[in-house]
C-alpha cells in the first residue's frame, strides 16, 4: 500500500495572498498544490490563468496539480506548461481529440491527467489508461468548491483501481469535491490515491492547515 497523497485545492484559499497561502500549506504538509482553472464557459465559474500560475510557482517546490475546467484546452496547454504546472488534467469533454492533447501536455515533459465529470463513463479514459499518469474523478459537479461528495462516483474508483492493477499500469487515482474527515476514508478504501480538498482544509478546526490535512491522511 502505497500512502494517502493530500492535494489541497487553492480554490478555498484567500486569492488576495495567494503566495502566503501556498507557503503555508507546504508547511502544514501538503504532497501536492490542487490548482483549479475555472473559465466561466465550460464551467459556470472564473478563476485564475496561466500568468498567476507562473507568478505562485516561486513560493513552493511542491508540484503544482492543475486542473483546467476550460474549453477548447487544447491550445492553452503549453500556457499551463510554462508557467510551471507538474500535473496538467484535462475533461475529454473540453478537447476535439484527447489523445492528441494527451501527447501535447506529454510533450513538455509534463504529467497527463484525465478528469470524469460525475455524469462522464469511465469508458472515455479506458482507452487512454497507458498514455496518461492521473485519472482524476470528479465527486461533484465542477465549477464551485463546498459542494455535497456525491457517493455513487466511488463505483469509478473501484472499476478503474481493478483495471489499473489488472493491467499493472502506473496511473493514480485522484478524487476532487466534497471530501470530508467523514468519507476520506471510504476513497481510500475504494482506491484512491490523492484526495483533493478545499473547504475541508480552509475552514474546518478553524482554518488548522496542518490538523486537517494529517486528519484527512489518517483518516
Ligand atoms: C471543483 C474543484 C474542486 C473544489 C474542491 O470544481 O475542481 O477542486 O475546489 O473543493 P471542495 O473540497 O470544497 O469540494
Ligand atoms: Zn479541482
Amino acid at each position: 500500500m502505497n500512502s494517502i497523497k493530500i492535494s489541497p485545492s487553492i480554490l478555498s484559499a484567500d486569492f488576495s495572498k495567494l503566495g502566503n497561502e501556498i507557503k503555508d500549506l507546504e508547511k502544514a504538509g501538503a504532497d501536492l498544490i490542487h490548482i483549479d482553472v475555472m473559465d466561466g464557459h465550460f464551467v459556470p465559474n472564473i478563476t485564475i490563468g496561466p500568468e498567476v500560475i507562473s507568478k505562485l510557482r516561486k513560493y513552493t517546490s511542491l508540484p503544482f496539480d492543475v486542473h483546467l475546467m476550460i474549453s477548447p484546452v487544447h491550445n492553452f496547454i503549453k500556457n499551463f506548461a510554462e508557467a510551471g504546472a507538474d500535473i496538467i488534467t484535462i475533461h475529454p469533454e473540453a478537447t476535439d481529440n484527447l489523445v492528441s492533447s494527451i501527447k501535447e501536455i506529454k510533450s513538455y515533459n509534463k504529467k497527463a491527467g484525465v478528469s470524469l465529470n460525475p455524469e462522464t463513463s469511465i469508458e472515455n479514459v479506458k482507452p487512454v489508461l497507458n498514455l496518461i499518469d492521473l485519472v482524476l474523478i470528479m465527486s461533484v459537479h465542477p465549477g464551485f468548491g463546498g459542494q455535497k461528495f456525491i457517493e455513487s462516483t466511488l463505483e469509478k474508483v473501484r472499476i478503474l483501481k481493478k483495471e489499473i492493477s489488472e493491467k499493472k499500469l502506473p496511473v493514480k487515482i485522484e478524487i476532487d469535491g466534497g471530501i470530508n474527515f467523514q468519507n476520506a476514508n471510504k476513497a481510500i478504501k475504494a482506491g484512491v490515491d490523492i484526495l483533493v480538498s478545499g473547504t475541508t482544509i480552509f475552514k474546518e478546526n478553524s482554518g488548522d492547515l496542518k490538523k486537517n490535512i494529517k486528519l484527512l491522511r489518517t483518516s
